[in-house]
């Protein structure tokens, strides 16, 4: 049996970040402004390592945060060339938080990260879809074979708990269908072409500029993230063994400023709907009237899980967005630490 935290007392929740682009900087941030709030639920988060893909900040001993995060490169810490593969084994680490830009075609290089991690007995908290809708089951039953969690609420919707939801409260219910808005930067573009007349061209850039967009943007204007998404909700709520393929895609270059006016006039928004059930999985740009759940604006996501027993049940909230991303990536260490008997139940951080 693998240790608990449960005797943290003094000790800490050791951390290994890979990934430091905006989700990456916003959660070193978010631990760096939560820190104090943290230790009052006697959580001591110590990051022993944080690495991109030019190298690495690493100190045993827990880095400083708040200079990495102002200093960069320069910090004394900084690793040129350091690999997490190697360090996962040596630095103190009990969960390694995965946040490597997704690649649908193979997964990597985060999927070799996370197998690493999982054989060495860590823990895992994700926000990078590649490696979910590349090995998503043979990921999970690797966790399940070495006692560790996978988790990855950051995945889908950001800031939406849709995963959590379905783990904690709907485990007697059965999900039929799921329907939902599942990309922030495209019902960004979609919403300022609508209600401020901006270009495609120039709120594609705001979204880049926001750190909304993907690292490559046509996964999210070609509707590649929205059906990865689908996918992860697919084999994480429904336990089906999907992949990308099993989805039709259509993204939304094709829609022009002329197609939202006119379906405007007769009272409808221009969305890109993602739908999923036993036999269909498809996202689209579609029509849907003004009074409708999916009629939400700017980087909201909304996601509505039609179940057997409780009817439907509409979860709204800001789906893109590095501090909102994190704040999800949060939650997932905080449920670990918590399962793992090294946090109080029922006591919130903020
Ligand atoms: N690029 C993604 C989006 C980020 O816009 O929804 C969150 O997964």
């Amino acid at each position: 049996m693998r240790k608990t935290y449960s005797s943290l007392g003094a000790e800490s929740l050791n951390l290994i970040l890979i990934g430091f682009g905006n989700v990456g900087r916003a959660l070193a941030r978010i631990l760096w402004e939560k820190i104090d709030r943290l230790r009052g639920l006697g959580l001591s988060i110590n990051v022993t390592g944080i690495f991109k893909s030019n190298g690495g900040f690493v100190d045993s001993n827990g880095l400083m945060l708040g200079e990495i995060l102002e200093k960069s490169e320069q910090h004394k810490s900084w690793v040129p060339g350091a690999s997490p593969l190697s360090h996962i084994e040596e630095l103190p680490c009990d969960v390694v938080v995965e946040m490597t830009p997704t690649n649908v075609r193979n997964g990597e290089p985060g999927v070799s990260f996370i197998r690493k991690a999982l054989e060495e007995g860590k823990d895992v908290v994700t926000s990078n879809k590649g490696p979910l809708v590349v090995s998503m089951k043979s990921l999970l039953s690797l966790a399940e074979r070495k006692g560790c969690f996978l988790l990855y609420e950051a995945t889908v919707g950001a800031a939406i708990p849709i995963f959590t939801v379905a783990r904690e409260f709907l485990r007697h219910d059965r999900i039929i269908c799921v329907e939902g808005i599942l990309n922030g930067t495209t019902n960004y573009i979609l919403s300022r072409m609508s209600e401020d007349k901006v270009s495609f061209d120039d709120a594609l850039r705001e979204a880049q500029e926001m750190g909304y967009a993907e690292a490559d943007p046509t996964y999210d204007v070609e509707g590649i993230d929205a059906a990865c998404k689908l996918v992860i909700l697919a084999n994480g709520l429904m336990n089906m063994d999907k992949h990308l393929s099993d989805v039709e895609i259509e993204g939304i270059s094709r829609v022009t400023p002329e197609m939202i006016e006119l379906a405007e006039e007769d009272g409808y928004l221009v969305k890109h709907v993602a739908y999923l059930d036993g036999e269909k999985m498809e996202v689209a740009p579609r029509l849907v009237p003004k009074n409708s759940p999916l009629a939400v604006g700017g980087t909201f996501n909304v996601i509505t899980l039609n179940t057997e027993l409780s009817g439907p049940l509409t979860f709204i909230g800001k789906g893109a967005g590095p501090r909102e991303t994190a704040s999800a990536i949060l939650a997932d260490i905080i449920t670990i630490a918590k399962k793992r008997g090294g946090i109080k139940s029922g006591e919130h951080v903020a």
